[in-house]
């Protein structure tokens, strides 16, 4: 079994998309271990974007990411980490799959949803932020 961290973004959130969002996860044999709503501080979302920090697009993502709650998700099952990403669809709205998240529901590239832990190492770096830090 393997975990994966995921964020609900605020417009998941705002847009009343979190029941549906979690069912797709579920649907897919994936299970939820630990789930919490918090309200980003700056420092968690520097901390969790540090690889973002020198993009042209960074404070309009510390923008968006700080305008509301967040769901922080844990999801275990077989090959989460692949899975999830899969589920989620691309990071460009325009470019994701109809029938993954962002491509049924996402309106912006930033505004896209939904975040997922790229590897183990980014899943254990991202799980101390979002659920030891506060
Ligand atoms: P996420 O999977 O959380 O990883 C980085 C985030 O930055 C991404 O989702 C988007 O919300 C945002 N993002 C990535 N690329 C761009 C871009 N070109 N312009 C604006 N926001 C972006």
């Amino acid at each position: 079994m393997e975990k994966t961290l995921v964020l609900i973004k605020p417009d998941g959130v705002s847009r009343g998309l979190v029941g549906e969002i979690i069912r797709r996860y579920e649907a897919h044999m994936l299970h939820i271990s630990e789930m919490q709503l918090v309200q980003p501080t700056a420092e968690m979302l520097c901390a969790h974007y540090i690889e973002h920090v020198d993009k042209d697009f960074f404070c309009e993502l510390v923008e968006y990411m700080s305008s509301g709650p967040v769901i922080a998700l844990v999801l275990c099952g077989e090959s989460a980490i692949s899975l999830v990403r899969k589920i989620n669809g691309s990071t460009n709205f325009m470019s994701a799959e109809l029938g993954s998240i962002r491509g049924d529901f996402a309106s912006s590239i930033t505004q896209n949803l939904v975040h997922a832990s790229d590897s183990q190492s980014g899943f254990e770096r991202e799980y101390d932020i979002w659920f030891k830090s506060l």
